[in-house]
């Protein structure tokens, strides 16, 4: 089945896709074109700081974020691979597109490197410490982790009810 960008939605948690093992892309691949920039216009639409394939149902290795040095631009990192450096902790509020209404304080290190392949297949490096957070969460993403896994007692209080909703609704989407 070829997904049609067009029709590509963001889901939202339960669904399993995001937890799907993802696999790496070709940059050259058709799809691939065609699918990175709707992610672009998916994450500029709903407002979001990045998404990632598993998002939108597709187990590849892809995220796309904001292009920190243009507000209207959006860059795409296929094939990621993240390495932690040892840096202090910073704890700070995160959301999920996938998790609307949901913030979970989430503790990561302040400074990574990340090495991936842009849409044209060149190689890239982030390097915009403004981004280290978001990329953390996308890469996540790719291993179907999500931050409410990351959650704390306090946590997991203040947003049970919210979780209970995002459950309530997708089996009700489903007996329609
Ligand atoms: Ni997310």
């Amino acid at each position: 089945m070829t997904p049609d960008p067009a029709q590509l939605q963001i889901l939202m948690y339960p669904d399993p896709a995001l937890r799907a093992q993802t696999a790496p892309v070709d940059p050259s691949d058709p799809l691939v074109q065609a699918i990175v920039p709707r992610m672009m216009e998916l994450m500029f639409q709903s407002n979001g700081a990045g998404l990632a394939a598993p998002q939108v149902g597709l187990p590849w290795r892809v995220f796309v974020t904001r292009d920190p040095e243009n507000e209207e631009k959006a860059l795409a990192w296929l094939n990621p691979e993240l390495e932690l450096l040892d840096s202090p902790i910073e704890c700070d509020h995160e959301g999920c597109l996938s998790l609307p209404g949901i913030t979970v304080e989430v503790r990561r290190p302040m400074h990574i490197r990340l090495a991936a392949q842009s849409l044209d297949g060149a190689p890239v490096e982030c390097t915009d410490e403004s981004l280290f957070r978001v990329i953390q969460h996308e890469y996540d993403h790719l291993e179907g982790v999500l931050i409410i896994d990351k959650m704390s007692t306090m946590d997991r209080i203040r947003n049970r009810k919210m979780i209970k909703q995002l459950k309530t609704a997708a089996r009700n989407s489903k007996t329609e």
